[in-house]
């Protein structure tokens, strides 16, 4: 799971797919990473830390760390939040291979309209981005399951 400061979206995305994983008894590995390293070494928001409270789940211990070309070789699938992160994950990715493996979250509920999760460390909206995430992740781990 990958946005751009690994504080706000990419946490909360790994956190709840964390939880399907453990839910659902899934032999799956999920991390999640910033293309930037403003945050590395940091807790989640605040923010976000308590909308994930609300909805029941801790995200507390997450760090923040930047992504690196190494995780694009080891993860079967990339998860960007937005088309920044898209793009800049692509920036990376060693060939057509691993190129291929970097999605949009969205696009698993709105497939091929590339939206994107608002960045709402700025402007707020942390409830909406929450939902918005959850019903993603879950869309996309039934797909996967089916896939
Ligand atoms: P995130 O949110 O990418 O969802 O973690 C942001 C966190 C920090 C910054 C921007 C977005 N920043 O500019 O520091």
């Amino acid at each position: 799971m990958v946005c751009l400061g690994n504080i706000c979206r990419s946490p909360i995305a790994h956190g709840i797919l964390q939880k399907e994983i453990e839910e659902q008894g899934l032999d799956w590995t999920v991390d999640s990473a910033g293309t930037s390293a403003y945050h590395s070494g940091e807790a989640p928001d605040r923010r976000a830390i308590q909308v994930s409270e609300k909805n029941g789940l801790d995200i507390s211990g997450q760090t923040s760390r930047q992504l690196t070309a190494q995780d694009i070789i080891d993860y079967d699938i990339i998860v960007t939040m937005d088309t920044n992160n898209y793009n800049n994950t692509l920036k990376i990715a060693g060939n057509d291979s691993h190129k291929s493996k970097i999605k949009m979250l969205l696009n698993y509920s709105f497939p091929n309209e590339n939206r994107a999760v608002p960045d709402p460390y700025y402007s707020g909206g942390f409830d909406y981005v929450y939902d918005l995430i959850r019903q993603a992740v879950h869309d996309m781990t039934a797909q996967l399951i089916k896939s």
